[in-house]
């Protein structure tokens, strides 16, 4: 079965690649390299000695997509090509809607007219805004979101909701990501963030690295055990993992399916920073800065939704998530630059 990964030389997008391959999917990628190297696609093959379908070009061309699905027969897709930066959002808010709600109803139009009709997306806790109560479940308030980014990906929940509800031939499976962190045992491909990263992890592995000098720690005066903020981190192929499970509920089920992709645990910032020194075997110097604005005290999930109807949980613990991160950034300092 041949699965079409949109934004797959990205940092999800390349884990999953690597699961599907090794699964036996043929995979068809489709990447404008906008955040991203063609050398993570390198290091997917080597990893699965498995080849890769490798189209440069943009969710937004609607006549590539078309002659993709032509080329090849698409049995599924799934969507990860999107913009991510919550801040850049803020300056940028007609770039992020363009891309990520314009690029995926370009996409659901070519499946349309191609008789494609499932879909993993991926989507964000960014959805839940400040959550009501924790953990957070899949029935909480969606849309109360504070920046143009998350909601881009409540808009392309909502459109999804709509199709389906329009026409039971759609089969859509909404997955909401906590906290991404780690990298593939292998050490060949990780997170690599082209400027001064905004997530916590890639800041703490390029001052353990000797990159940065310095981690802020955006406020310790939170609601929370040790006044820093909490999150629900959870491991790249734990997540990309999900993603296999999904498409395999997609077979029987139809609709618009919305998980959870979370472990159910929370980790300060002080935690974070703690585990990946001992993970590493360095320092990682910090400072308590003000609070960074829009961010919010504590989320963590509910992930028993994904484990019910997936069989999916998430088997990774900390101190994986740290090891592999940690092996990701000292193989390759200047990430994928390097090679
Ligand atoms: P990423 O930037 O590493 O990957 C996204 C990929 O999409 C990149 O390779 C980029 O070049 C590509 N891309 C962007 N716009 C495109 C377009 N118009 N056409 C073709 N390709 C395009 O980000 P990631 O961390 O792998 O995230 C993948 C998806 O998951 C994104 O949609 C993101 O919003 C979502 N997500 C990420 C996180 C996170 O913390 N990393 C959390 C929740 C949701
Ligand atoms: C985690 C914690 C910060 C950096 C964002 C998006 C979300 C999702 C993941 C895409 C917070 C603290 C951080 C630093 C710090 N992305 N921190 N110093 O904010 O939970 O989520 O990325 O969908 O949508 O909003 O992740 O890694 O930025 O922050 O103290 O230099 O680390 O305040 O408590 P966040 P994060």
């Amino acid at each position: 079965m041949t699965v079409l990964v949109t934004g797959g030389a990205g940092y999800i997008g390349s884990h999953t690649v690597v699961e599907l391959l090794q699964t036996n999917f043929d995979v068809v990628v489709i990447d404008n390299l906008s955040n991203s190297s063609e050398e993570a696609l390198k290091r997917v093959q080597r990893i699965t000695d498995k080849s890769v379908t490798f189209y440069q070009g943009d969710i937004l061309d609607s006549g590539l997509l078309d002659s993709i699905f032509t080329k090849h027969s698409i049995d599924s897709v799934v969507h990860f090509a999107g913009l991510k930066s919550v801040n850049e959002s803020i300056t940028m808010p007609h770039k992020y809607y363009e891309n990520n709600v314009q690029g995926t109803l370009n996409l659901l139009a070519a499946m349309e007219r191609a008789g494609v009709n499932k879909l993993v997306f991926s989507s964000s806790a960014n959805v839940y805004g400040t959550p009501e109560s924790l953990p957070v479940v899949e029935t909480a308030p969606v849309g109360g979101t504070s920046n143009p980014y998350g909601t881009s990906k409540y808009m392309v929940e909502r459109i999804l909701q709509d199709l389906a509800a329009s026409n039971e031939k759609w089969r859509f499976a909404i997955l909401r990501y906590f906290n991404p962190v780690g990298a593939h045992k292998s050490g060949l491909i990780g997170e690599d963030p082209n400027d001064i990263p905004n997530n916590l992890l890639p800041y703490i592995s390029q001052v353990a690295i000797g990159k940065l000098e310095c981690l802020g720690v955006f406020g310790d005066d939170y609601d929370t055990p040790d006044g820093t903020g909490v999150r629900d981190y959870i491991h790249v192929v734990d997540l990309a993992l999900g993603h296999l499970k999904a498409l395999s509920k997609l077979e029987s089920a139809s609709g618009g399916l919305v998980y959870n992709l979370g472990t159910g645990n929370g980790f300060s910032v002080l935690e974070m920073v703690k585990a990946f020194e001992v993970a590493s075997k360095r320092t990682v110097k910090f400072e308590i800065k003000p609070r960074r604005s829009g961010d919010i005290a504590m989320s963590y999930a509910n992930p028993e939704k994904a484990k019910k109807e997936l069989g999916w949980v998430a088997e990774r613990g900390l101190d994986d998530m740290m090891v592999d991160a940690w092996r990701w950034q000292s193989q390759n300092p200047n990430g994928y630059a390097d090679n």
